[in-house]
């Protein structure tokens, strides 16, 4: 990372604690590594993009149903998914420091080097070597990369390396209080085998018709043993993910149309498209017959934001041999039945936060010959702005407080409102662009005689008097879902 890359994610994180979005968990215990808790701000923002995914995936398809499976599951499920015996990472360990590092993240970050030091043949070489050793799943190759590009710890700074092993990523614990009874159950790492588990369930009672789709939001839990970057990699993350249930053979043509439109999704928020590409898998999860990642610009690089996959018939026919139900479509059209294959999309809640934040959170100079300034403003796509507007009396008294309130009372029906009546004008408009709130409505001594308001908006910070009974279409019109969900359509 540049100084000014690095100045600029540093400055995303402390600007997402000082202002109430993303705090570390049990901070007064000094944190937990790699938990983070939500605050004021931030959960607003986060069940705005939840709305914002569930609106679009299940609101506007009527082919889709979205469900909320519980985070224990049956632990013969993690069997039948392979997880159990197959969601491992590569990790190594440093005998000298006794850090423990993933070797194929290693070996990336040194790929990073050489291309910031402009050694670009070296670093496609060492990438198809990373990717031959990771198809091969060869341990004993990665460890020889490792050694052959001379990567040392970043603590120790040796080369005194174990082997490399498999580390499972699954958090397990018991259920039942009784030792004698106790039963070993998982933290689920995906949401996506509550989904399978409950296709049957859901095609039944909803009498759903191949192709259709069952979408969900929750929690998921990774033993991530390098958690790093802020709310990029953590332990405890919430997933929204969708399995689009199809006929055998046609993977191919939804897992393209898929591709496209969640990539659209992404760009309706009013990223750069530059800031966004496809990265394709070279060895695919277990249950995958293609994947791609799709990757956001992050002041670190591009990294994987959303995933899709093709995920054929596996988890079905697993689950299927496993349960010994079974589990297939009686398809009308064609007069047979199959165990459907899956189209998957798997976004990180957190991750898309962060590509929110990272790319809204702007520094603006200001400064006029005379004086100095600077602000620093989210500009959240209006919709999923925390606060929708702030109201603002001009001053404590003469019944401007008053007044103030009665404007917010009938507009906190429609709108999340903020009321603010402490220090200066400038310095409230302020506090609401560093949350990226689009709207401020200052109430003055002519709201008294004629109920008119300043209304300021956020981006240009241009002013215009309107009647306050205008302010819920003003407001409205610019926050609306819409904005968003029809450049879907
Ligand atoms: N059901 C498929 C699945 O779980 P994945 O690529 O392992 O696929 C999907 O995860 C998405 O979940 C990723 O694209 C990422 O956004 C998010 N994710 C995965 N691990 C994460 C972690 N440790 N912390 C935060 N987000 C994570």
């Amino acid at each position: 990372m540049s100084k000014q890359t690095d100045d600029f994610f540093k400055n995303i994180i402390s600007h997402a604690k000082e202002y109430g979005f993303v705090f570390p968990s049990s901070e007064i215990y000094d944190g937990l590594s790699a938990v983070y808790d939500y605050g004021q701000m931030g959960s607003e923002l986060k069940n705005n993009l939840k709305t914002y995914w569930w609106k679009s995936m299940v609101q506007l398809n009527e082919n889709i149903v979205g469900i909320d499976a519980a985070i224990f599951m049956h632990p013969t499920t993690w069997k039948a998914s392979g997880h159990v015996d197959g969601f491992n990472d590569p990790m190594i360990d440093n005998k000298d420091s006794k850090k423990r590092y993933r070797a194929d993240q290693l070996i990336e970050d040194k790929i990073d080097r050489y291309e910031k030091d402009g050694k670009t043949d070296k670093a496609t070489r060492l990438q198809k070597d990373l990717d031959d050793a990771i198809t091969a799943d060869d341990l004993v190759r990665l460890k020889a990369i490792i050694e052959e590009h001379h990567i040392v710890c970043p603590i120790s700074g040796t080369k005194n390396w174990t082997d490399v092993r498999q580390f499972n990523l699954m958090f397990a614990t018991q259920m039942g209080a009784m030792a004698e009874e106790a039963e070993k159950v998982y933290l689920r790492p995906e949401t996506a085998q509550g989904i399978f588990v409950n296709f049957l369930n859901v095609q039944k009672t909803g009498r759903m018709k191949i192709p259709f789709g069952i979408a969900q939001i929750g929690k998921a839990f990774r033993n991530e043993v390098i958690a790093r970057q802020f709310i990029m990699r953590m332990r405890e993350f919430e997933q929204m993910e969708l399995q689009f249930f199809i006929r055998p053979g046609t993977e191919m043509e939804w897992y393209e149309k898929w591709k496209a439109t969640r990539l659209k999704w992404h760009l309706a928020l009013g990223a750069d498209a530059t800031k966004y590409r496809y990265h394709d898998h070279v060895k695919p999860a277990h249950y995958a017959n293609a994947a791609v990642d799709i990757e956001y610009q992050f002041p670190f690089g591009f990294k994987e934001v959303e995933g899709i996959h093709s995920r054929t018939d596996f988890d079905l026919k697993q689950h299927q041999e496993y349960s010994k139900k079974k589990i297939q479509y009686f398809d009308p059209e064609i007069n047979q039945n199959y165990v459907p294959y899956v189209v998957e999309t798997s976004i990180g809640l957190d991750r898309l936060f962060l590509t929110v934040l990272a790319n809204s959170l702007v520094e603006e100079d200001l400064s006029t010959e005379e004086k100095k300034d600077s602000r620093v403003v989210l500009k959240f796509h209006p919709a999923i702005a925390p606060v929708k507007a702030a109201v603002l009396p001009l001053t404590k008294k003469d019944g401007l407080p008053d007044k103030a309130r009665e404007i917010m009372t009938k507009l906190k029906l429609d709108f999340n409102i903020q009321y603010d009546e402490k220090d200066a004008i400038g310095k409230r408009y302020r506090r609401q662009d560093a949350i990226g709130t689009p709207f401020c409505i200052t109430v003055d001594y002519q709201t008294l005689e004629d109920n008119t308001v300043t209304i300021r908006h956020r981006d240009s910070m241009e002013q215009e008097r309107v009647p306050a009974a205008d302010l819920r279409n003003i407001i409205g019109e610019l926050v609306s879902w819409n904005n968003l969900l029809e450049q879907l359509m």
